[in-house]
């Protein structure tokens, strides 16, 4: 379809299942309190339930995001639909097809597990509901690289790749869109975001919960699988990559194409794949589980921008605490001229994702005295996460409109797997480690003898 038409009707299947629960009716309920959102609602779903049964569950569900309006919500109500049915049925989306109405350019959201996709996706084409149709699709894109190949094929044969919408929240949020506009709206950065000024770079995503009930699921992934491969490879892209020719797109997408495909896949000597104690005895998690919930690498691009430089990515369920954060340290001045030991200079970058969005950058300015000695400090930036957009809010309308600037296209997807690969198939062995630890003590041993983790810490308030 033409890629600026709008949608107008909204469906999407799983709606009695937890992703509509937890993200997409608050984001639904807020796109209509903004006033941007005012399409048919269809709701497919395999429970048995009726349309009021889901009303009820909207509600439940746009209360517990601590939103509520009745008068708002009334709307989201008289929008809403519902299609009960096997997705394997015909009838089910005959009754799709029905309920669609006059509506001739439909968008389609699956959030669903992925082996569902060819099912239903054969199913809207059969029923005439995929044409000039799109598709959001939900992550993960596959297991791995064949798997992501294959579904590209299932979703080809019925969708235009400018039709198919693959969501990765983390791309939706403000912070992590800032990396790219704070990189590239300033000059002064450029010159410096190489290998000659560079020393390593790392990504630190730590959540100090477990796999709260989702234990069936997370058994299927694991952290690599679950956020390494989508969301901080992505974050890496949109540090590391060149500069686009323009704010189209096909122009970024182009530039993060070129830098996943300089990535080198990783070395099984690279990984260390940890498992925090308990893991095994959560609800759906097998005795001997071997999956991993704590993941830290060592990453190559092989370009002449980032050539020996290492990018470290380190995430894990059971951490101290829930931060996100990506830290840029710079090499140390090339020859000493006051009395500093290594250790002592800290110059960097530091970008906070999450739950603040911060932009630190680290100096060291002379004590105030006589010595001509030396104290870290850091400029900073901060902006306040209060009433911003959440990702589903922005990523989902940015679909309708048909805007695919922070979607995902298969290539990255692929080229993305192409570097985690080695690692699915054969991963070291998980080690152990206690909750509330920064991870198994062997992910010391993936940096160099002089540099050290960088553990975010709670960030403090501003001074009044
Ligand atoms: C999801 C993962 O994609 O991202 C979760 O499946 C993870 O395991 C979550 O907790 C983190 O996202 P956010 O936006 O809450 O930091």
């Amino acid at each position: 379809m033409t890629t600026t038409i709008p949608s107008d009707a909204f469906v999407f299947f799983g709606a009695t299942g937890d992703l509509a629960y937890k993200k997409i009716f608050p984001a639904l309920y807020m796109m209509i309190r903004r006033g941007v959102f005012a399409l048919p609602i269809i709701g497919v779903g395999r429970s048995g339930w009726s349309v009021d049964e889901l009303r009820a569950r909207a509600e439940d569900s746009v209360r517990h995001s601590g939103e509520f309006d009745a008068c708002i919500f009334a709307k989201l109500a008289g929008q809403l639909r519902y299609v009960d049915g096997d997705y394997a049925d015909p009838s089910t989306f005959a009754k799709l097809r029905q309920e669609l109405g006059t509506a001739i350019h439909p968008i389609h959201y699956l959030a669903i597990p992925p082996s569902m996709f060819a099912t239903v996706v054969k199913g809207l084409k059969n029923s005439g509901s995929a044409t000039d149709a799109r598709v959001i699709v939900e992550k993960p894109f596959g297991r791995d690289l064949n798997s992501a190949q294959a579904l590209d094929r299932t979703l080809h044969e019925v969708f235009a790749e400018s039709a198919i919408f693959r969501i990765d929240h983390y791309l939706g949020k403000e912070a992590v869109q800032n990396l790219l506009y704070f990189r590239f709206a300033n000059a002064f950065l450029e010159p410096i975001w190489n290998r000659h000024y560079i020393r390593n770079v790392q990504i630190t995503m730590a959540e100090d919960f477990g796999v709260q009930g989702r234990g069936s699921f997370y058994e299927e992934v694991g952290a690599i699988r679950d956020v390494v491969q989508n969301h901080l490879l992505q974050v890496i892209a949109l540090l590391a990559m060149d500069a686009p020719v323009g704010h189209t797109s096909d122009a970024m997408q182009a530039e993060k194409l070129r830098l996943f495909r300089a990535m080198r896949p990783v070395n099984l000597s690279d990984i260390v794949r940890g498992q925090f104690q308990g893991y095994r005895s959560e609800k759906g998690v097998a005795a001997d589980s071997q999956v991993e919930t704590f993941a830290a690498l060592r990453l190559h691009i092989d370009t002449w921008r980032w050539a020996d430089v290492p990018f470290y990515i380190r995430t894990g369920k059971c951490l101290p605490l829930s931060a996100t954060e990506v830290m840029v340290t710079l090499k140390s001045p090339p020859l000493p001229i006051f009395d500093l030991k290594q250790g002592d200079i800290d110059n960097h970058f530091r970008f906070r994702l999450s739950p603040e969005v911060v932009i630190g950058a680290g100096a060291l300015v002379k004590k105030k005295g006589d010595d001509m000695q030396g104290e870290p400090i850091e400029l900073i930036a901060r902006n306040h996460v209060n009433g911003e957009r959440s990702p589903y809010e922005r990523l989902l309308g940015d679909a309708i409109r048909g805007d695919t600037s922070l979607f995902t296209q298969d290539d990255c997807v692929e080229a993305a797997w192409r570097v985690v690969d080695p690692i699915l198939v054969a991963g070291p062995a998980v080690l152990p480690y206690d909750a509330g630890t920064w991870g198994p003590e062997a992910a010391k041993g993936l940096l160099a003898a002089d540099e050290r983790w960088h553990d975010p810490e709670l960030e403090k308030a501003p001074p009044c």
